[in-house]
């Protein structure tokens, strides 16, 4: 009995899926059919949105009325921006803003009379919440220092927008393409934590904004999404310690600490977003600072082979990366993993307009180990 346990659902078969892909031993992912690769360098993340969401690459006049339309959705409610004002005073963690931002976004839903079963209602929802995220998020850090929130940039793509969002001033091509790029490559991943989450939401019926805050709740755990504040972190931690990162690491795993940006539920081997965002922070590394990059490449280096973690079947995963990128784009630190749910947001409403489509409540067994036959004794006997 007990081998048919299957924890955490490990290797667990619960669903069928076009979005995505991952071949495990190959390091492969594919959306639709199409190598991460390819949609790396040859698209932009509302390409990568519009496919995940209607099952092609959008011709360039569909793009255009497609980008446009999320476009036209930015602006987030006043009482929205307030909130945001409110948790920044109140110290909140971005992820927990972000969550509260969601929540609240639905209590401006034009159609949240709109019937469970109707799909477009649907779609046209979770792009109001793609298009939204953004917006909420930058304005968080903008009260966090204590500046007033930028007006979203009509003319900038969802990537640029959000960094001209953050700082005021218009990003540079590379450093915008660069994070158009971060989010293409976040946006979708199977059957993850907070996909299966956002899932298991939207098979009650439940409406998508229920489904996106469940999203973000599951991948605000280290074990997840925040593995890549994590990594950061742990650079930080090196370069202070004045230490050679070869000891850092060595006396680190010594001590039997995980390596976070190492390991996976489903690659044996290195993540193929991993490589791409290694390219990136070493592009950006050789006209800045190639200081978080040579740690990285070391830390690397030491745990897959001297480690032999390599051969173990444990390798980089997309959060090893995108920490050195991600600080070298002077984002905040805390930022990093609602930057991942801004990007997963498109795969979670994607998902769940999947499974809507041909429904099944998902409710699993779990095998009782409590006693049995209890004799009841009333609480002013016991
Ligand atoms: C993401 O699911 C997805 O697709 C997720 C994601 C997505 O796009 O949605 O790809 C994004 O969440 C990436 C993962 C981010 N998390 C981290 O980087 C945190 C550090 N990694 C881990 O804690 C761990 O690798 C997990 C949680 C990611 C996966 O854990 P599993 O599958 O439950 O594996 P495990 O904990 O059972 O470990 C298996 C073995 C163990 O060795 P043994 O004890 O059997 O000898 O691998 C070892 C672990 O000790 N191991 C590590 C390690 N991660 C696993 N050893 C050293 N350092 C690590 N980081």
């Amino acid at each position: 009995m007990a081998d048919d346990l299957k924890k955490g659902l490990e290797g667990v078969l619960v669903a069928e899926s076009g979005l995505s892909s991952i071949d495990g031993d190959a390091g492969r992912l594919i959306y639709r059919g199409y190598s991460i690769e390819d949609l790396a360098r040859g698209t932009s993340y509302e390409e990568v949105l519009y496919l995940l969401w209607h099952g092609e690459l959008p011709t360039a006049d569909e793009l255009e009325s497609f980008a446009a339309a999320l476009s036209e959705e930015r602006e987030v409610h006043d009482d929205v921006l307030d909130a945001m004002e409110r948790l920044a005073a109140a110290d909140e963690r971005p992820m927990a803003a972000l969550r509260t931002a969601v929540s609240m976004f639905s209590a401006y839903e034009p159609e949240n009379d709109a019937d469970p079963e109707d799909l477009e209602a649907t779609m046209r929802k979770g792009r109001r919440i793609t298009a939204k995220i953004p917006t909420a998020l930058a304005a968080f850090e903008r009260y966090r220092l204590g500046e007033e929130p930028v007006d979203p940039h009509p003319d900038l793509g969802l990537a640029a927008n959000f960094l001209y969002m953050l700082t005021g001033e218009e990003p540079s091509d590379v450093h915008a393409e660069t994070f158009d790029q971060a989010l293409i490559l976040h946006a979708d991943h199977g059957l993850n934590a907070s996909t299966f989450t956002s899932m298991v939401i939207g098979s009650t019926m439940a409406d998508i904004y229920s489904a996106v805050t469940g999203g973000i709740s599951a991948l605000s755990g280290p074990l997840h999404g925040g593995a890549n504040q994590d990594v950061m972190e742990v650079l930080m931690e090196i370069d202070e310690s004045n230490l050679d990162p070869l000891d850092w690491v060595e006396q680190a795993t010594d001590e039997g600490r995980r390596i976070p940006g190492f390991g996976h539920r489903v690659y044996n081997v290195k993540d193929p977003r991993a490589k791409i965002l290694q390219e990136r922070s070493k592009e950006l590394a050789e006209s800045g600072n190639s200081k978080w990059y040579d740690i990285t490449t070391t830390i690397e280096e030491y745990l897959s082979q001297e480690k032999g973690l390599a051969e173990k079947g444990i390798a980089p995963n997309v959060d090893f990366y995108s920490g050195s990128v991600y600080y070298q784009l002077g984002i905040p630190i805390d930022m990093y993993t609602p930057i991942f749910a801004m990007s997963r947001a498109g795969g979670w409403v994607g998902h769940v307009l999947e499974y809507q489509e041909d429904n099944r409540l998902i409710r699993p067994l779990s095998r009782y180990t409590g006693p049995e036959d209890q004799e009841f004794v009333p609480v002013e006997e016991r």
